[in-house]
C-alpha cells in the first residue's frame, strides 16, 4: 500500500516544467495538422499550462486597436462565460501593463498590487489573489497578454513565470502559423473557386448557376445543422460541385443533343476528378464529398460510387436536390428549361429514388424561398 503511495506521487513541478515545454510545439503543430481550430490549440495550451505552474485558472486576452482594449479571448475556470463580455482598457491593470511594456510580470498579492485591475473581479465575482501576465508577442508585435491566475496551493514563483514566458511563445507560434494556414486555406479556396467559375463560363452559363448554388445551401445549411461556421464553408463547396468539368473536353460538355454512351461514361468522370482536384487541398473536406458524391442516388442507382442512403454524405444529399432544381429550372445546351410547377413535381418524384426524401420535404418547405433566389440571381 505505501509503496503504491509513493509511486503515486507527483514529480517535482520543474520537471514537470521542461516536460511541457518541450511537449508544447509539437502538440499544436500536430493538432494543427489534424485540422483543429485555434481555439481549441488554445484551450488545450491553457489547460496544459495552468497544471504546469498549478494555476486554478488562466485567460487570453487580445488587444482590440479600434477601442484600444484588452478583450478576454479564452478564459477557464467556472467564470469563463462572464470573462467573455468583459474588456478593460489597454493601459491599465497588471494586463494592461504587461501589454505595454512588454514584460512578464509576477503578482504574489494582487490586493497590494498599485497595478491590480479590481473592475474584472468585481464584474466576474471571481477574487484573484495571485496572478502572472506574460505579453503575447507575433513578429515582434505585442496581439495580448496570456495570464495564470490564483496558484492552488501557495503563491506563484519565478519559475512560473519562466514557465509561463516559454508557453507564450509557443502560443505566439501557434497563432502565428494557424494564421499563416488561414491564409493558405483562403488562397486555395479563392483559386478552385476561380476555377469553377471559369468552368461556368465555357458552357455558356454566366456563373450564375454557381452562385444560386452557393446560396441555396447557405439558406438551407442552418435546418441541417450547419453551425455558422461551417456555413461559409457549406456555400463554397456547393459552389465547387462540379469543378470536374475543367477535364470534360468540349465535344461533351457542349453537345446540343443527347449524349452516346462512351460519352455519357466520359461526363460522368467529373465526379471523382473534382474530387481528386479538390482533395488535395488544406481543409476541403466538405468539397471534395460534394464534388465526389453529388449525382449519388438515395436508392444506390447513382455515380461514380453507387452508394445510399446515409452513405451518401449529407453535404451531398443536399447538393443533389439543390443541382437538380437548379437544373431544371435552367436552360442547358441540351435542354430547355421546366416550368416551375413541373420542377417541384419532378423533385417530389425523385423522393426516395433519387433523393433523400427528408430533405426533398425540406426543400420544398421552403420553395417560395429558392424560386426567389433563383429569380433574383439570373442574369
Ligand atoms: P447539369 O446540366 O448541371 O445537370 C445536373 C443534373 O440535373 C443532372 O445530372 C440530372 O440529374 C438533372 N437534370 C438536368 N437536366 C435534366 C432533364 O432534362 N431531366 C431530368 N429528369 N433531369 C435533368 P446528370 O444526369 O447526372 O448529368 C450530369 C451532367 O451531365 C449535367 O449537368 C450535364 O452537364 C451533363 N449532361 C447530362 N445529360 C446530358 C445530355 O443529354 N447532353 C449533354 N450535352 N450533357 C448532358
Ligand atoms: C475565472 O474565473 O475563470 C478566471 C478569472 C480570470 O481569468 O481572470
Ligand atoms: C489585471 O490585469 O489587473 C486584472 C486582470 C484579470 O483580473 O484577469
Ligand atoms: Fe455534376
Amino acid at each position: 500500500m505505501r509503496a503504491k503511495k509513493t509511486a503515486k506521487a507527483k514529480p517535482v513541478a520543474r520537471a514537470a516544467n521542461h516536460a511541457f515545454v518541450s511537449e508544447v510545439p509539437d502538440r499544436i503543430r500536430r493538432l494543427i495538422n489534424s485540422s483543429l481550430e485555434i481555439d481549441e490549440v488554445l484551450n488545450l495550451s491553457m489547460h496544459l499550462m495552468e497544471k504546469t505552474v498549478g494555476a486554478t485558472a488562466s485567460s487570453i486576452l487580445i488587444y482590440d486597436a479600434e477601442t484600444n482594449q484588452l478583450k478576454f479571448y479564452l478564459a477557464t475556470g467556472d467564470k469563463k462565460d462572464i470573462l467573455k463580455v468583459i474588456r478593460m482598457p489597454a493601459d491599465q491593470g497588471v494586463a494592461g501593463r504587461s501589454f505595454q511594456t512588454k514584460r512578464t510580470l509576477l503578482i504574489p498579492e494582487a490586493a497590494k498590487s498599485p497595478f491590480f485591475y479590481n473592475k474584472v473581479d468585481e464584474k466576474s465575482k471571481f477574487v484573484t489573489k495571485n496572478l502572472i501576465a506574460t505579453p503575447i508577442e507575433v513578429k515582434g508585435k505585442c496581439i495580448g497578454v496570456l495570464e495564470v491566475l490564483n496558484k492552488a496551493r501557495g503563491t506563484f514563483t519565478s519559475d512560473d513565470a519562466r514557465s509561463l514566458k516559454a508557453i507564450s511563445r509557443e502560443i505566439s507560434i501557434a497563432i502565428e502559423n494557424a494564421r499563416l494556414y488561414d491564409e493558405v486555406k483562403r488562397a486555395y479556396m479563392d483559386s478552385m473557386l476561380n476555377m469553377a467559375k471559369a468552368e461556368k463560363y465555357r458552357d455558356g452559363d454566366t456563373g450564375l448557376h454557381i452562385e444560386r448554388c452557393g446560396a441555396y445551401a447557405f439558406a438551407l445549411g442552418p435546418a441541417l445543422g450547419f453551425s455558422p461556421k461551417d456555413l461559409e464553408s457549406l456555400k463554397l463547396s456547393m459552389m465547387m460541385h462540379d469543378i470536374g468539368k475543367v477535364a470534360i473536353p468540349d465535344a461533351v460538355l457542349l453537345k446540343p443533343a443527347k449524349l452516346d454512351p462512351a460519352e455519357w461514361e466520359i461526363m460522368q468522370r467529373h465526379t471523382s476528378l473534382g474530387g481528386e482536384i479538390l482533395g488535395r487541398g488544406p481543409h476541403m473536406k466538405l468539397a471534395l464529398e460534394i464534388a465526389t458524391c453529388h449525382h449519388e442516388k438515395w436508392n444506390g442507382s447513382g455515380y461514380p460510387q453507387k452508394i445510399a442512403g446515409n452513405q451518401i454524405p449529407l453535404s451531398a444529399r443536399l447538393a443533389a436536390i439543390i443541382d437538380v432544381f437548379d437544373a431544371l429550372s435552367s436552360r442547358r445546351p441540351y435542354k430547355d428549361p421546366f416550368p416551375p410547377e413541373q420542377v417541384v413535381s419532378m423533385l417530389q418524384e425523385g423522393s426516395g429514388s433519387h433523393f433523400d426524401p427528408e430533405l426533398v420535404q425540406l426543400f420544398i418547405s421552403r420553395i417560395a424561398e429558392m424560386r426567389e433566389i433563383y429569380n433574383t440571381t439570373t442574369a
